[in-house]
């Protein structure tokens, strides 16, 4: 009796799939054609809400009852805020006087810690205001990564949330734990902020905003003031609580003054 020569399969040589595998592609297409479909008209007939359970809730703005969030959350995600000092250009001595300035709360994607760095270089006026009158407010909004613009709210509206933080600018000395956490902030998110401290003359200076008012205004009924101690706690990665019928507490956009038309949302 003779055994039959097996030929032994060459290594990487292609495999036909026989019937019966074939069979099971087919299957396994069709399986999950109806999936998707099964999935896409549950997204639909749940106006989304199927999507939005993959969404990151730490990038959406925070409800308009939450005050100390918001102002948390302006902060955050801020890369840059207008602040006031008064002037000491000769021509308008004691003028409010306005710039816009760098800033980081921490480095990119680390947590908010609500507190404000910022560089500052006695060849620009803001720094020379602040050394005469350490001073200063600035204002953060919601329209600064377009969301307000993008909702048809317009910038000036109450519903396009803003902050204004008062308070003095404290220079961090060099060295210190603070700056150490404060320089690597503004790097991470400020690259040409290295540029700028390797300049030799510029002597670009770390500061911290030390807060004395917070003011929010974030929908009708005129500015909200957040203590500093419900601000320091505001957690962002908290979900936040439902607001009227809106479990999810999400963000609502409403209707007067804008050119968008939501009639589920209810005025205060
Ligand atoms: C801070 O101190 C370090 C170490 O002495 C020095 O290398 C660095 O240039 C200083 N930074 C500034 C902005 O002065
Ligand atoms: C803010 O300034 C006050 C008064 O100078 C000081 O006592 C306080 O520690 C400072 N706060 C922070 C967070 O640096």
């Amino acid at each position: 009796m003779t055994i039959p020569a097996v030929p032994y399969k060459k290594f990487s040589e292609p495999t036909v799939a026989t019937v019966g595998t074939k069979r099971w592609i087919v299957l396994y297409i069709m399986v999950s054609v109806i999936l998707l479909t099964t999935l896409a008209c549950w997204n639909n007939l749940s106006n989304g809400a199927l999507l939005e359970i993959f969404e990151d809730d730490g990038e959406a703005p925070p409800p308009h009852t939450e005050y100390a969030k918001m102002a948390r959350y302006l902060v955050h995600t801020a890369e840059w805020v207008s602040m006031g000092s008064l002037s000491t250009v000769a021509a308008i001595q004691g003028f409010p006087m306005v710039n816009i300035i760098s800033v980081a709360d921490s480095a990119r994607g680390e947590k908010s810690t609500g507190v404000l760095y910022f560089y500052l270089t006695m060849l620009d006026y803001t720094a020379q205001d602040l050394h005469k009158d350490n001073r200063l407010t600035v204002m953060l909004t919601l329209d600064q990564n377009k969301y307000c613009t993008n909702n048809g709210i317009d910038p000036m509206e109450p519903t396009c949330a803003r902050i204004m933080i008062s308070g003095r600018a404290d220079k961090i000395e060099n060295g210190t734990e603070e700056y150490k956490f404060g320089q690597n902030a503004m790097f991470s998110r400020h690259p040409a902020a290295k540029k700028w401290v390797e300049t030799d003359g510029h002597n670009f200076f770390l500061c911290k905003l030390n807060i004395t008012q917070i003011a929010v205004l974030d929908f009708y009924g005129g500015p909200h003031y957040v203590t500093v101690e419900d601000y320091m706690a505001a957690d962002l990665d908290k979900k936040s609580v439902a607001v009227n019928n809106n479990v999810n507490g999400e963000r609502q956009i409403p209707p007067r003054f804008s050119t968008t038309t939501q009639e589920t949302t209810t005025l205060v």
